[in-house]
């Protein structure tokens, strides 16, 4: 670490005669490096908090005519103060405290090397009986405990015994069952004293894995508190930046944000609901453990009614999905989160199927004979649990619920005569996928970046949503074709890796902004670290350039598969105008400035005198064509024909033009699922 909280402020030290100008808050230590003086270190190291243990960093500062002996490398400077770094009495001390280091552990090369650097040359004068002549022995630098606690937030090894009977342990020495195996505290271990000794995955160089996820680990314990809060409270950090940003889906993705959100903001899971550390489906030596969990949460309904269990979640998207259905019920998302997860159900194509319901419940277009007798208005919490009982039984509504929004759709406009137009507006799904839980209405580049996914609607492929909006960082239509050319094919490399995306860009290096717009968006350091895991797996050495055609191959046959499949076509990549644009009056209205401004300035059309009717017609045609532009470009860009069908040439470039698969183009729709 190199500073104990910096601030804006500005201050002048001396340093052997050397003036130097620091913020306030930085470590002694670090302005003496920057100066361009060095002292002996043994305890420090450069991302845990300084400990100030070892004294060989120490020096003389004076301040207000007083002079005071300090370690260099945890006193933060706070005013103006004149440094010596090399007196003749520090240099004596530092000698002796460099010889009794020797004395105690004269094989260890850190140890020597300091040694050295004080003068030391023909060995030590304190050998006695607690000399350790091996090589790795542990010199109680403390790395290893603060490395537990600050990377991972656990206290797992530290110190027992006191004196010359001090040293580093698990509790009662005995292996504990609580170590995440994480690796870090052997890591930073500057002697070797801790070593992995068994690494199942057989890596090829596992120190260069090891390296670049320390990198990681590190960011995590400076940065994450002021970034993303992702160990504190995981995804669900996002409902009220989604809120705040008109994001959050609510009402069948009608509204972006709603005045209840409070309720089921991170900071109340945090304070009423989340267990810190309670163990989940995830990897158990990761340091971000971001998923949470809710322990001792008792349930209301079900099969398991009045019982006491742990609850993996919410995320974000469970809590999203919730405001969707307009229940903004903490206890009721709890709730729903843990029976989706016991039926194997998925929480956001429920949510979404059900905000479907509710919007078509509210509009007339089906009613209580046949939602067997349930309100299915938006909010309806205990109904929508009701349902998610029948849907897992297989009974009643839940039969048809079950079956997602594009056979709603479909069994609704045969059997009940619905409108088709206005159910294919307001059906949330793309390839018979229902929706992530964001509203894309703002952003073309999200918009076909859900709507393109091979897979449909969610994100595994592309979020573009605050490059696109927030940031402003693909302005063009060739840049957002260039977003959803690399995105997905970066996020789908990953994704085969079986590397969790949550690493690569929830925490991000505090200088991150000194790339460029669109290439800070690739977090470019972080996309490294990938390449350096992969290397350090398989010991190929990899470049942009590689891991994109890697990617391509396989992204392309998956489009040819789905093509195959029937899935796989310009048409099948068209999203509901819910996912572009208003499609209800009552939604113009909630945006209306926005949209009439939009109008008048983009699409050169005086709102002035038109009707809410007029304008929702201009704006889908307006918001159709920009988005036929985007697929036209994003198709260009990967290679693929005006239909979205990859080219002969573009798998023949990629060497996939296998004969089975320049089959599988012969008709789309061929074999259907
Ligand atoms: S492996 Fe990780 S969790 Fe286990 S003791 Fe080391 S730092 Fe702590
Ligand atoms: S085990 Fe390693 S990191 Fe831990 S105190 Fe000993 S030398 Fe330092
Ligand atoms: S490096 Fe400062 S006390 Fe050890």
């Amino acid at each position: 670490m190199t500073s104990a909280g910096e601030t804006s402020r500005k201050i002048t030290l001396t340093i052997n005669g050397k003036s130097i100008t620091v913020t306030e808050g930085t470590y002694l230590l670090q302005a003496i490096l920057k100066a361009g003086f060095t002292v002996p270190t043994l305890c420090q190291h450069k991302d845990l908090t300084p400990e100030g243990t070892c004294r060989l960093c120490i020096c003389e500062v004076e301040s207000g005519g007083k002079k005071e002996i300090v370690t260099s490398c945890n006193y933060p400077v706070r005013e103006t103060i004149v440094v010596t770094t090399d007196s003749d009495k520090l240099k004596k001390h530092r000698r002796i405290l460099a010889e009794m280091y020797l004395g105690r552990w004269p094989n260890v090369e850190a140890v020597q090397q300091v040694a050295k650097i004080c003068g030391i040359t023909d060995g030590s004068r304190f050998r006695s009986e607690l000399t350790d002549e091996n090589p790795k022995a542990c010199i109680l630098c403390g790395h290893c405990v603060r490395a537990c606690d600050e990377f991972v937030l656990q206290k797992i090894i530290g110190y027992a015994g006191r004196g010359i009977k001090r040293h580093v342990t698990m509790p009662f020495n005995e292996v504990d069952p609580h170590c995440i195996g994480c690796t870090s505290c052997a890591h930073v271990c500057p002697t070797g004293a801790i070593q992995i000794v068994d690494d199942l995955n057989n890596p090829v160089n596992p120190d260069l894995i090891r390296r670049h996820g320390m990198k990681v680990n590190a960011e995590m314990a400076r940065l994450d508190e002021d970034q993303n809060r992702m160990r504190e409270v995981g995804t669900a950090n996002i409902v009220e930046v989604m809120d705040a940003y008109d994001l959050l889906p609510v009402h069948n993705f009608k509204y972006g944000r709603h005045p209840d959100t409070s309720k089921i903001s991170s900071n109340v899971m945090k304070e009423r609901y989340f267990t810190q550390g309670a163990s989940d489906a995830c990897w158990l030596g990761c340091s971000m453990a971001c998923c949470k969990a809710v322990d001792g949460f008792i349930l209301k309904t079900g099969p398991y009614k009045g019982e006491k269990v742990i609850v993996d979640g919410p995320e974000y998207e469970t809590a999203a999905g919730g405001a969707n259905m307009g229940c903004f019920d903490l206890d009721f998302i709890v709730e729903y989160n843990f029976y989706c997860d016991t039926y194997g159900i998925d929480t956001i194509s429920f949510a979404t199927t059900m905000a479907f319901v509710m919007e078509a419940f509210e509009a007339g277009i089906i009613n209580t004979e046949h939602t067997g007798g349930k309100k299915l208005v938006f909010g309806a919490s205990e109904e929508v649990l009701a349902c998610l009982h029948e849907v897992a039984a297989g009974e009643g509504f839940g039969v048809e619920i079950g079956q997602g929004v594009r056979r709603l759709k479909e069994k609704w406009i045969k059997e009940y005569g619905a409108d088709p137009g206005f159910l294919q507006d307001i059906g949330m799904e793309v390839k018979g996928l229902e929706f992530s839980e964001y509203v894309t209405k703002e952003t073309l580049a999200q918009q076909a970046g859900y709507a393109m996914a091979i897979k449909g609607p969610q994100h595994d492929e592309s979020w573009l949503i605050f490059i696109d909006l927030v940031n402003n960082q693909i302005p063009s239509f060739e840049d957002k074709a260039e977003a959803l050319y690399y995105f997905p094919l970066f996020r789908t490399w990953f994704g085969l890796l079986g590397l969790c995306k949550i690493v690569w860009n929830d925490i991000a290096p505090d200088d991150n902004s000194k790339y460029p717009p669109q290439e800070a968006a690739k977090i470019p350091e972080h996309v490294e670290n990938y390449w350096k895991y992969f290397e350090g797996m398989t010991g190929e050495k990899l470049d942009e350039g590689k891991m994109l055609r890697q990617s391509e191959r396989v992204f392309n046959l998956q489009r040819v598969m789905s093509y195959y499949l029937g899935y796989g076509r310009r048409k099948d990549d068209i999203p509901p105008l819910r996912a572009i644009g208003p499609v209800t009056e009552e939604e113009y209205l909630s945006r209306q400035e926005r949209y009439d401004k939009q109008m008048k300035d983009q699409i050169g059309v005086d709102p002035e005198g038109k009707s809410i009717k007029e304008k929702l017609a201009i704006l889908r045609e307006f918001r159709y064509r920009e988005y036929n532009r985007v697929l036209d470009a994003a198709y260009r860009r990967r290679g693929w024909s005006k239909e979205g069908i990859p080219t002969s040439d573009k798998l023949k470039e990629l060497g996939i033009d296998l004969p089975e698969v320049l089959a599988m183009l012969e008709g789309t729709g061929s074999r259907k699922l």
